[in-house]
Parts: structure tokens; sequence; C-alpha cells
């Protein structure tokens, strides 16, 4: 199956507070983004095209790999994904099914192993996948005093990471059915579950955590000192 790989990497990252954008900052000394389209090609994705903000499209240019194809992403994640998906188009292979794999720069350590777990399944027959893993702490439902007035059953919960792979006619489609509807969309596979399809799920890796605060990025510098 031939695979293209769309990275969001067109956010502020202001829950991070850094200078740059998000994707930009460094970690080991390269940027985020740079380590998110290494995992999705050491996993098996052939073409990747990156979503980047508007204003720094020179400087993504500057630190990604010749053949990263650089788009200018949106105002919202969803946005980003929609034009990185419309630029993927040229690199639809006509002898075989397109997987999409869509990836957050801020997941610089996924393990290739995810990648491929996603890939696999795509191959099996499922159309959309996403990688999880369960929930570990006792979750609640708090009211607007911060009351608790639940408690939620852990069990068939699930936190749910990138990269989340689908058949390309299928996102395509999931998109097209999004646009023009009111929804918020925090990820891919609720685009295309809301157009009435199944999301599949593999396993997640505690390491394709989410860099979302300066304590995320302090963690991830500790697994990369690891890892040299
Ligand atoms: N993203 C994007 N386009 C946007 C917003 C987010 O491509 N308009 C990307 C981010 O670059 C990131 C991923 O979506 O890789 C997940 O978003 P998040 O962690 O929320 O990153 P930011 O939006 O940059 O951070 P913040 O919400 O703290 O500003
Ligand atoms: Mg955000």
């Amino acid at each position: 199956m031939h695979a293209v790989g769309i990275v969001a990497a067109a956010g502020s990252g202001l829950r991070l507070g850094a200078e740059l954008p998000k994707a930009l900052v460094p970690l080991g000394g390269r940027p985020l983004v740079c380590w998110a389209v290494e995992s999705l090609r050491a996993g098996g994705v052939e073409q990747v095209v990156v979503a980047v903000p508007a204003s720094q499209q020179a400087a993504f240019t500057a630190v990604l790999p010749a053949d990263v194809q650089v788009v200018v992403g949106g105002d919202t994640r969803t946005a980003s994904v929609r034009a990185a998906l419309a630029a993927a188009r040229e690199h639809v292979s006509d002898q075989e099914r397109t997987a999409v794999l869509v990836h957050d720069a801020a997941r610089p350590l996924t393990p290739p192993d995810v990648v491929a777990r996603v890939l696999a399944a795509l191959a099996g027959g499922a159309r959309a996948v996403v990688p999880v893993l369960p929930v570990v702490d006792t979750t609640v439902v708090v009211d607007a005093d911060g009351v608790v007035t639940a408690d939620v059953p852990r069990a068939p919960l699930r936190r749910v990471q990138t990269p989340q792979g689908f058949d390309r006619a299928t996102l395509v489609a999931a998109y097209a059915h999004a646009h023009g509807t009111a929804a918020e969309f925090t990820d891919d596979a609720s685009v295309v579950r809301a157009a009435g399809i199944p999301v599949h799920t593999v396993a997640g890796d505690e390491r394709a955590a989410k860099i979302t605060v300066a304590h995320d990025l302090r963690m991830a510098e500790l697994q990369t000192e690891r890892l040299r």
C-alpha cells in the first residue's frame, strides 16, 4: 500500500510559551517537526506534506528535507489538515490504494513501530485507524464549582494519539462531509466518525506523547538523552 504522511505543524504553541512556533522548537538540537517527519518515514511513509504557519514558510523550508512538501496551514488544526490533504493529491498512486497518515508535529518521539502498526491495519482493510492507550487514572466528572458529580468507568476509555491512518478516498470524503458543518473537531478520526465511518484502534505508545506544556518538552529531552 502506498503511504503519504501529513504533519500538522501550523499551530503557534501558546501553551508551550516558546518564542518560536512549537513545531520549530528544538529537541536534542533538532526542530520537533523534523523528528515527526523522520518517524513517519522510518515507519514506512513515502511522501510527506507539512502544514506550517503562513508567516513561517521560509523557516520551515530551511530545516526540512528538500523532498518534503511545505503548505500553508489554517486557523484550526482541521483547516491545516484540509490544506495538506488537498496538496497530497499529487502523491496519489495510480497502481495501488493510497493510505494517508495524519501526524502531529507535537509528537516528536513517536516510535516507528506505531506508524507501522497503523499502516498494517490499513493494509488489512481498515478504512480508519488510530493508536490508543488505556486511561490509568481514576476519571471523574465535575460541576461548575469543581465538585465531583460522577465517576466514569475507565475500562472502555482510551486516549487517542497520532499518526491516525486512513484510506485516502475515505478521508477526502469525510473532510468534504465536514465542510460547512459547524462541528469542531480535535482530530481526524472524529471527522471520519462524523461521516459514519468506523474507526479501528491499534496500540499506541507512551513515547508518542504530545508536547503541550514546558514540562512535556523537558520530559522529551530526558528521553532523547537516553537515546544518545
Ligand atoms: N496545528 C495546526 N494548525 C493549527 C493548530 C494546530 O497544524 N491551526 C497543529 C500543531 O502544530 C500541532 C498539532 O496541530 O502539531 C496539535 O495541536 P496543539 O498541540 O494544540 O498545538 P498548538 O495549537 O501549536 O499549541 P497551543 O494549542 O498550545 O497553541
Ligand atoms: Mg492548539
